[in-house]
């Protein structure tokens, strides 16, 4: 999201006559799009910020901004721990954007903007065959440990035919491939509900593939399941947060949903869906966590068996609930907590990676392997990458290819006929 942010800032400056450089020396304004989901990234900004002070020596011209997360949460606090800053505008603001060059502007946005939903910033993608575009803002369901609702505000769907309209349009572009963000795409609410979004969004022409993040099980409809299933562009796989394994623990985190709950959705899930995949995020040692709900969670990892997690460890976040509960364990405990996570679902994903070794999967190409060794990379229906032993294929075309191999992070697959 956070990304997609960026490119949306620099839509909006490219309307406003600005030429990107590759080069922040060269550059007359520099923003730093932060993010404060977890302290690390937080530190990570104060630290590149602070390194970024001499280039004003340099250019004297230089115009320094703070956008997203860090800038909503802190607001003008950061001119006095930074006074090399001139502008500050928050996630909802981006348009404000615009404005700050004029005289006499005030340097901070960071207001709740009711109107974000038809705004319909301009973005400036990096090439590629795979987009994203936002179809809601914000969330309403202050979950104890996260900072999103405090920062992004209250949720706000984009009218359908807005979507529609620039689905069509990066369809046009050459894209082949849409990935609809929103922090709970499930509760996306316009003149049609968010299967019927899908619905709508799977006549454009010349989209191949479409998928969505994130979705909050809470509010995972057989609608949506049924949606998933029928539409042809909609892809067999699913974000769907998990959390922790402990019921109580769920409950502390106000996830409104049981570890009973989640695994009925996943069933309805695999039983509609049989080969769906299905990804997660794990919160290691959130205040309270026994020895107990931690083996829960791993007893949930073996039992489910996702497709890959993104875990984290529990970091407290300024405003939230979770922050003002005691932390019962010490930074270490956390981490192993952690790495008993990481380490067990690598054994998971390789085990399913393994599992589909030669299948015939229809893949995407999206380009030349990072590994440098000539071959293609791509992604599965699934969104499992794919390295491909072939050259000749242009980026964007669907192929059919069987998987050689199954690793722990990717898979390796040659062309089929
Ligand atoms: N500490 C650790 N992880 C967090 N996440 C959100 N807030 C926190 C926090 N305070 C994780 C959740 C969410 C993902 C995007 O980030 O797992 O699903
Ligand atoms: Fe944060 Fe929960 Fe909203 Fe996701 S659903 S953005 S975790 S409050």
């Amino acid at each position: 999201m956070n990304v997609h942010d960026s490119e949306k800032i620099l839509g909006v400056l490219e309307t406003e006559g600005f030429i990107r450089t590759d080069n922040p020396r060269f550059a007359d304004l520099i923003i730093f799009n932060t993010c404060s989901i977890r302290q690390k990234a937080e530190q990570k900004f104060y630290s590149e910020l602070g390194r970024i002070k001499s280039y004003k020596k340099i250019n004297p011209h230089l115009k320094i901004a703070v956008a997203g997360c860090i800038a909503q949460q802190e607001g003008k606090k950061i001119f006095k721990r930074a006074r090399h800053v001139d502008f500050i505008f928050g996630p909802q603001n981006i348009m404000a954007l615009k404005h700050f060059a004029a005289e006499g502007h005030v340097p901070v946005a960071v207001e709740e903007n009711p109107l974000i939903a038809i705004e319909d910033l301009p973005a400036r993608r990096s090439a590629g065959i795979s987009a994203w575009v936002t179809i809601m803002y914000g969330c309403n369901n202050f979950c104890s440990y996260c900072v999103v609702p405090y920062t992004r505000g209250r949720e706000r769907s984009r009218p359908s035919e807005h979507i529609v309209a620039e689905v069509s349009k990066i369809a046009k572009e050459g894209y082949r491939e849409v990935t609809l963000l929103g922090q709970n795409v499930n509760s996306y609410e316009s003149d049609v509900d968010f299967p019927g979004l899908l619905r709508k969004l799977d006549g454009v022409g010349g989209i191949e593939r479409i998928r969505f993040v994130t979705s909050h099980p809470k509010d995972l409809s057989t609608d949506l399941i049924n949606a998933i299933k029928e539409l042809p562009k909609v892809c067999e796989h699913i974000h769907l947060p998990l959390q922790s394994g402990s019921t109580a623990i769920l409950k502390m985190m106000n996830r409104r949903y049981s570890f009973e709950d989640y695994i009925e959705k996943i069933s309805a899930l695999r039983d509609k869906i049989p080969n769906i995949s299905i990804t997660s995020d794990i919160i290691a040692g959130f205040p309270g966590e026994t020895d107990e709900d931690h083996r829960l969670t791993l007893k949930a990892l073996r039992e489910i068996e996702f497709d890959g997690t993104f875990a984290f460890k529990f970091s407290p976040r300024p405003g939230t609930k979770a922050a003002t509960i005691h932390e019962n364990l010490t930074e270490e405990m956390k981490s192993e907590r952690l790495y008993e996570i990481l380490a067990l679902q690598d054994t998971i994903t390789e085990k399913k990676n393994k599992a589909i070794e030669g299948a015939i999967q229809e893949v995407l190409i999206e380009g030349s392997s990072e590994n440098g060794n000539g071959n293609l990379t791509g992604r599965t229906r699934t969104n499992k990458i794919v390295d491909i032993r072939a050259n000749e294929i242009v980026k964007g075309t669907l192929v059919d290819v069987e998987i050689t191999k199954g690793k722990k992070h990717s898979l390796q697959g040659k062309l089929v006929g």
